[in-house]
């Protein structure tokens, strides 16, 4: 018998599926022909694959006003669902000129690659300076999410989507997984909790902390990086992903952990990206979700545990997934393990801390990190991946 263990339900109670297979979508390739078109960065195409797998459930396109100021002031849905960040489609004042309510409108990426069709239920200008107050918590256009907020058209247009072609995850595709398989495979793996991870860098020694201390209480961990887009000087995702690959190799017990990607962009809004990260990996049947120090943070825009504090404004029961916050972790030579600001109780000078500029500056100058803070054999990929990079 097929047991039902992954009991949490997606956010909404319902995992959404807005991805046209079979004769649905041989008739919208047809239809597309004739229907205006928009041309859609890769921010915004990702956001439709998440919302097509049911990643961001309960949305099922882009937000329409009413849940945008809901979302901006309230960080809940016009239904009263919790919700943190706009999902939306901007577009120039330009290209707003041909597009009505109750169009439906084929969306291209600048390669020319249909993507799906929006169906447009009403466009709405919006206040830029205050959605970078609200999300972002700054108006400083050196933050990389407000830098993009500035520069993005002036009109959201909302409205339901179909994803018609599922844009390509080269060279990851074996790592893709849509939540309704990933669903699949807690299911069959026997895990009843499982906790997510989320990150945009290498796995260093204090994740990788995090990640096993959550794990000696939970069945399962997904380690789910990001590999949508991030700002330049981020490791690349292809870079990363072998590095997470050797260091499942040499140090995870493989039946306890299971790597698949996150394809949705970084917006680096610290706390209110902390809360969408965690209700995406619910819908990914993640029952934990990890929350250290600074989540999603960029410079130094947002308080080292603003991330984990924000949670306390919401029911734990409207969340869901339970977050696992910890505290800032190192190797500490006098414990001589792994601790925390909570656990240790040494100085500064016993404990291995490098900021995430210093290890990338290291790995650019090819300076292997102390074991303490990398395992070795990932800043052996780290350091041949920023090479290559280097000379291309
Ligand atoms: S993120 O932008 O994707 O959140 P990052 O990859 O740095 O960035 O972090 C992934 C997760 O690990 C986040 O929850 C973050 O708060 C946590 N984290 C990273 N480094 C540490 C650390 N040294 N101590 C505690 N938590 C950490």
């Amino acid at each position: 018998m097929d047991v039902q263990r992954t009991i949490i339900e997606p956010h909404g109670g319902k995992l959404i599926n807005r991805e046209l297979a079979g004769i649905d979508r041989e008739e919208y390739l047809e239809k597309c022909k004739c229907l205006s078109s928009l041309t859609i960065s890769k921010w915004i195409i990702s956001d439709m694959e998440m919302i097509s797998n049911g990643g961001f459930s309960p949305l099922i396109g882009f937000m329409a006003e009413k849940d945008y100021q809901s979302v901006l002031k309230y960080m809940h849905l016009a239904n009263g669902l919790p919700w943190t960040l706009p999902v939306t489609l901007p577009v120039t004042k330009e290209e707003a000129k041909s597009i009505n309510a109750g169009d439906e409108v084929a969306l291209y990426s600048d390669e020319g690659e249909l993507c799906g069709v929006i169906q447009v239920e009403e466009m709405f200008e919006y206040d830029k300076l205050e959605e970078a107050k609200l999300v972002y918590k700054t108006m400083d256009d050196n933050h990389p999410g407000v830098k993009k907020l500035f520069e993005q058209g002036d009109i959201y247009i909302a409205g339901s989507i179909f994803l018609v072609n599922r844009p390509s995850h080269k060279p990851f595709e074996e790592f893709y997984m849509s939540p309704n398989e990933t669903r699949k495979m807690f299911n069959a793996l026997g895990w009843s909790t499982v906790v997510g991870f989320q990150t945009r860098n290498p796995v260093h020694r204090a994740h990788e902390y995090l990640q096993k201390t959550a794990l000696e209480t939970v069945d399962g961990l997904l380690l789910n990086p990001l590999v949508g887009e991030t700002k330049k000087d981020d490791i690349p995702a292809d870079v990363r992903m072998e590095s997470y690959q050797i260091l499942l190799k040499y140090y995870y017990p493989l039946d306890r952990v299971r790597l698949a990607i996150y394809t949705a962009a970084m917006r680096y809004a610290g706390p209110r990206e902390a809360v969408f990260h965690a209700l995406v990996r619910k819908n990914y049947g993640c029952t934990h979700f990890i929350v250290g120090r600074d989540h999603a943070g960029v410079g130094k825009y947002y308080g080292t545990y603003d991330a984990q504090e924000i949670f306390s404004q919401f029911e734990p029961k409207e969340i869901g997934i339970k977050p696992l916050f910890f505290e800032h972790s190192f190797y500490c030579g006098k414990c001589m393990n792994m601790a925390s600001l909570k656990t240790c109780p040494h100085s500064a000078d016993d404990r291995f801390i490098l900021s995430g500029t210093k290890v990338r500056e290291m790995l650019h100058e090819g300076i292997t990190p102390p074991p303490e803070f990398t395992r070795p054999e990932v800043a052996e990929v780290l350091i041949k991946g920023m090479k290559q990079k280097g000379k291309g």
